[in-house]
């Protein structure tokens, strides 16, 4: 009876002490946001696909004010998003706020390319929450420009911010967007 006891004792010890790795390999894993603008849609899907392979929170940046089709001309260079992109300084308002930001270490920012670069209601976001600590990715989505300058444009303006290499993500394969997301974990 004794050595029975014995053995279930040093069971239980192992099952917990099993258990409480597993507790803290959990608490170690990242938790990771895509949080993104998408003026007409092609960007929110790339948002979507990322978020699925990364596992990922969503969340949609969304403009206090939407753009309207007229807002988005960019061939006017009265339009809205004109008159927004000459003005480094224009910060257009986002609609709410995310509550548990603090809660993630890993967030994918995703944007139409403007004008080469994010819109500025990108620095909107990046300058309503802390990212101290955090890991920042840029992904976007274009007409055929590249991500190069807006992130070279974005590390230039939140230095503070640990920057990691971003991507276009203009019909990526599942399969590269698998590896993108290994490669920044
Ligand atoms: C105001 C404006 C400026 C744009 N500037 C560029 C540009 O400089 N280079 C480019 O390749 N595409 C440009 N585009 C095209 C968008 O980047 C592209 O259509 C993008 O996929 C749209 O994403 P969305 O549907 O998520 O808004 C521009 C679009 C708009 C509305």
């Amino acid at each position: 009876m004794k050595k029975i006891i014995m053995i279930l004792s040093v069971l239980l010890a192992i099952s917990l002490s099993a258990c409480s790795q597993k507790k803290t390999a959990t608490k170690m894993e990242q938790k990771v946001l895509v949080a993104y603008f998408s003026a007409t849609g092609t960007t929110k899907a790339a948002a979507r696909q990322l978020a699925e392979v990364a596992g990922a929170d969503l969340y949609e940046i969304k403009p206090e004010q939407p753009y309207t089709d007229a807002d988005l001309d960019w061939q006017n260079k009265q339009s809205r998003s004109s008159v927004e992109m000459q003005d480094k300084h224009s910060r257009p308002a986002i609609s709410g706020k995310l509550q548990n930001m603090n809660e993630y270490n890993v967030v994918y920012v995703g944007f139409p390319i403007w004008w080469y670069t994010a819109p500025t209601i990108i620095n909107t976001f990046l300058e309503t929450y802390d990212f101290k600590g955090k890991t920042v990715i840029p992904f976007a989505t274009s007409g055929g420009s590249s991500i190069q300058k807006a992130c070279a444009d974005l590390a230039a303006a939140y230095p503070e911010i640990n920057w990691k290499e971003g991507k276009l993500l203009n019909r990526t394969s599942k399969v590269d967007l698998q590896k993108w997301v290994e490669r920044n974990r």
